[in-house]
């Protein structure tokens, strides 16, 4: 089915069209891997909306990607909770492992890392997430070894088909 199908299917559960954007580029994202400029314009055509709508929310919220990501995004949570409990230090064993910065992603595509702001685990502090899976109290063994699954492919993530 093609990205137009698929969101003119999802459009009829909302009043307007303007309130279908995220479902749309939840599609859009999803078929393409991230949500480029011309992926932006095509989602505006078919909701028949202006750009700048969709453009503002695919920019807005972090589980929106306007650049390539990596196959797996680690989104580890700096705000009060998790900074009190150390997530500054996962950030940093993460940089150093994966030789990256926060906001990079690895040379062969398979790790991109970012810092951000609360996850909703605040009790579960420090939080992290690996694509749509949450990791709370986590400390530099764990991650440690979620790492080597991921790397090795021996753990399976809620989004994997
Ligand atoms: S402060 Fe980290 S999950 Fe809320």
């Amino acid at each position: 089915m093609d990205l137009r199908e698929q969101i003119e299917i999802v459009t009829k559960r909302y009043p307007n069209n303007r309130s279908a954007i995220m479902p749309a580029l939840f599609i859009a994202q999803k078929q393409y891997g991230y949500l480029g400029g011309d992926v932006l314009q095509q989602v505006a055509d078919i909701l028949d909306v202006p750009e700048i709508w969709v453009f503002e929310l695919a920019t807005f919220y972090t589980m929106f990607h306007t650049e390539s990501i990596g196959e797996y995004h680690i989104q580890v949570c700096t705000n009060v909770s998790c900074l009190l409990r150390r997530a500054e230090n996962l950030v940093g064993y993460l940089e150093n492992r994966l030789k990256i910065k926060a906001g990079e992603t690895t040379n062969d595509g398979r790790f991109s890392l970012s810092s951000v702001e609360c996850l909703g685990a605040c009790d579960k502090a420090p939080a992290l997430m690996v694509n749509q899976d949450y990791f709370e109290n986590q400390d530099e063994e764990k991650l440690g070894q979620l790492l080597d699954q991921l790397s090795s492919r021996e753990i399976g993530l809620s989004g994997d088909n």
